[in-house]
């Protein structure tokens, strides 16, 4: 390998580790009025995840808790007092199908989880309450919109704790429906009433998340409480939760997806493919576009990540592209390698961003360790069954 190649492979492992940095979400909520919050990054496909082995992960992050894999899927468990888990996938899909297999996890006072949701807090929802084992709830909300409480369905399910069933959910910009072993239990429309007429229907590029945690613990409210069924027993330990199989299907074949502007609107939502800069060749974004498609013949990061061959090197990597796109790569170099110092910086400032909110969550007592996920979601209750008085549930 000539010295003129080595410089292009050292060039590429900058840009790479750049690219990768990307899958660290933000906390950023593009519908604030002064955010100006990065581009997710896309699915752009379609794939079958099976949770009976690790998964990648440079494509999920378990942000709380851990998972136990079995022969026959992931065991989402909560072991010890107030433990709870939390899994989200690194991409979004911009409208699509989220198809989970899901034993619940049986309890009073515990929620298993599987839901989409957006940056800006469009959400589509799978819930279990544990003490409650032939059921299932969907819902959804509009950015984080919880004036009223009336969007919740109830549908029966049996034996939900010890057999897999199929919960789906397919949503376009048309309409949202939740499948449950083939059959459809239930449709909303972009308009109508219950979405505001469109303006709370969950439009914005959203992430798995899949959850199994408690929320009958001391201090919560009377609604809360009643919502999960009481408190937790934690003589019963452990909860667990198991998903044999998610599958993901992204409506869109992009590389990232973009707000412009503040609306969250579907329509603000910019699919970005590949080359996005009409500075021409002086903008760092074009060059790292370009090498991007070189690399990954116009995949997504994601699409890129789930197709590879296992640990190919750089320089394999290189021997795979054709004499054409050495060339063009080649020409790039020179320019990759000024542009190199910058995107350093730029990837020391990401990484500083994140180091700190990584500290921000390490650094917090039980109920600052619960998720945004969790703390929206209790808020939400509160602000919807608040007002009730509390029945203790019979197991
Ligand atoms: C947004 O920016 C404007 C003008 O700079 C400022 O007055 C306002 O307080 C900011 N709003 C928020 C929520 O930060
Ligand atoms: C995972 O499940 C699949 C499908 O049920 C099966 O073919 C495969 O052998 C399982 N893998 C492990 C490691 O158990
Ligand atoms: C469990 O949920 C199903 C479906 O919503 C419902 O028919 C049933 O009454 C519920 N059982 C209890 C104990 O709440
Ligand atoms: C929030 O929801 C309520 C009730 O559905 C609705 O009246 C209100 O307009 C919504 N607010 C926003 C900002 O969409
Ligand atoms: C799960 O249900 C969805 C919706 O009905 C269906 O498209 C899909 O094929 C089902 N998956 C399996 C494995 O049967
Ligand atoms: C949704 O739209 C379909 C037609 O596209 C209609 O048949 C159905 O009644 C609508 N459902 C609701 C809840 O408005
Ligand atoms: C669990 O959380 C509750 C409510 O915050 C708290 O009162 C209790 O002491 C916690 N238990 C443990 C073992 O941390
Ligand atoms: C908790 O569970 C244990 C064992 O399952 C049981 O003996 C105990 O009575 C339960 N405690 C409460 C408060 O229900
Ligand atoms: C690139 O173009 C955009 C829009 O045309 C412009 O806003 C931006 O300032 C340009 N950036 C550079 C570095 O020239
Ligand atoms: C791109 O995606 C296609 C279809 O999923 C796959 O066959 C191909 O191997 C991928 N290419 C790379 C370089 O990942």
């Amino acid at each position: 390998m000539g010295i003129l190649s080595s410089a292009v492979l050292i060039a590429l492992g900058v840009f790479l580790t750049v690219a990768n940095a990307e899958y660290t979400g933000t906390d950023c909520n593009p519908t604030d009025s002064n955010s100006s919050c990065s581009a997710d990054p896309a699915l752009g496909t379609e794939h079958t995840w099976l949770f009976n082995s690790t998964l990648d992960s440079k494509l999920w992050d378990m942000q709380t808790g851990s998972i136990d894999y079995t022969s026959e899927g992931a065991d989402f468990s909560i072991k010890t007092e107030n433990a709870s888990t939390l899994l989200v996938s690194n991409f979004y899909i911009f409208f699509g199908v989220m198809e989970a297999h899901v034993k619940m996890a049986k309890g009073a006072g515990i929620i298993s989880s599987v839901i989409l949701q957006s940056d800006d807090l469009d959400e589509i929802d799978w819930e279990w309450v544990g003490y409650n084992t032939s059921g299932v709830q969907s819902d959804f909300f509009g950015k984080g919109n919880t004036t009223t409480s009336d969007r919740g369905g109830n549908h029966a399910v049996s034996n939900a704790d010890t057999e897999f069933h199929n919960y789906t959910s397919y949503w376009d910009k048309d309409r949202l429906e939740w499948w449950i072993d083939g059959d459809l239990v239930r449709t909303v429309n972009y308009s109508e009433p219950l979405t505001v007429y469109g303006k709370n229907y969950p439009q914005t590029p959203c992430q798995v998340k899949v959850s199994n945690w408690p929320v009958g613990i001391k201090g919560q409210s009377v609604g809360n409480l009643e919502w999960g069924g009481g408190y937790v027993n934690w003589t019963d330990v452990p909860f667990t939760m198991t998903v044999s199989k998610i599958r993901v299907q992204d409506f869109h074949s992009g590389k990232e997806y973009k707000y412009t502007g503040h609306t969250g609107s579907y329509e603000s939502i910019e699919v970005i493919r590949y080359v996005q800069s009409n500075n021409g060749t002086s903008s760092p974004r074009f060059w790292k576009s370009l090498l991007m498609i070189v690399l990954s013949s116009g995949n997504s990061t994601a699409q890129a990540e789930i197709t590879k061959k296992p640990a190919k090197t750089l320089s394999q990597k290189w021997n795979d592209l054709s004499e054409g796109a050495h060339i063009g790569v080649y020409v790039g170099a020179a320019v990759v390698g000024a542009l190199a110092v910058g995107a350093l910086t730029w990837f020391c400032i990401k990484q500083r961003r994140n180091g700190r909110l990584q500290r921000a969550l390490d650094d917090g007592s039980y109920n600052a360790e619960l998720s945004t996920l969790e703390q929206t979601k209790l808020r939400w209750r509160q602000s919807e069954l608040g007002r009730r008085d509390y029945q203790p549930v019979q197991n």
